[in-house]
């Protein structure tokens, strides 16, 4: 089973998670981190902007997003380009032209994946890759029934993950339909994989991830085949392990 630590809080989990993302940064030349969107990584975004508040430099490590909404306006606030900038390449000081996000203009779209895939080839992959899980069970946009092998490509999103979304829209019909996801098995390329989960709404979902069978209709459960994953989780999250 994946190493699984419970703090007491998101708070307390993000200033863990962003301590030992710092030491890593400290400890190498260079350093490649998969960060994620939503809600869950922030506490990560706070704790990293504490390290660099106390000197840990981010200037040259290269950042990998996992996904992107398909079609949204350049520069809209809720795109994840627009996320990542925000929340992580403006605050911790990144070099913007090492943040990688998959694009997710309309034109060019059949060759987003394909596009990601190579610059990630190119880079030499992720060093640690920052998860949050969705309650379908999905990591970055792989919904049930994504395939373990799968790479960056176009995705449907799922109503229900939609409906969760929409709180950070104006309402649900302006959540796009359509999204670029790193694959799972895209995902399961990079060299340590860190999976938060916080709140009660997600206690579900990271059960079946972390202990429930591996398979296909719970793309969570493809981290049970990686050789390395820390899953850091609140009590609340952790009340059904
Ligand atoms: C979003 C993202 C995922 C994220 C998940 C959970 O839609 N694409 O990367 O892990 O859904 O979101 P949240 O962290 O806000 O609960």
């Amino acid at each position: 089973m994946a190493e699984v630590i419970v703090l007491e809080s998101p708070a307390a989990a993000g200033a863990f998670v962003a301590a030992h993302i710092a030491a890593e940064v400290r400890a190498r030349p260079e350093f490649t981190l998969g960060v994620a969107t939503g809600s869950t990584p922030l506490p990560v975004y706070e704790g990293l902007r504490a390290q660099a508040a106390a000197g840990t430099d981010f200037a040259r490590i290269t950042a990998f997003a996992l996904d992107e909404y398909v079609g949204l306006p350049a520069g809209h606030p809720e795109s994840y380009r627009a996320v990542v900038d925000r929340e992580v390449t403006v605050p911790l000081g990144l070099d913007p032209a090492r943040v990688n996000v998959p694009d997710g203009a309309l034109d060019g779209i059949e060759t987003a994946g394909d596009r990601y895939e190579a610059a990630l080839a190119a880079h030499g992959g992720v060093d640690l890759q920052l998860l949050g899980i969705g309650t379908t069970g999905h990591i970055g946009f792989n919904e049930p029934g994504s395939s373990f092998g799968s790479l960056t490509r176009v995705k449907t999103l799922t109503e229900r993950t939609r409906e969760d979304n929409a709180r950070f829209f104006d309402s649900i019909d302006q959540v796009p339909i359509h999204c670029v996801t790193q694959g799972l098995g895209t995902i399961l390329r990079a060299r340590h994989l860190v999976l938060l989960a916080f709140g009660e709404g997600k206690a579900e979902a990271l059960a079946a991830a972390v202990e429930g069978p591996v398979s296909a209709s719970m793309p969570g459960s493809a981290i049970q085949l990686h050789p390395r994953v820390t899953v850091v989780v609140d009590p609340a999250a952790a009340s059904r392990l």
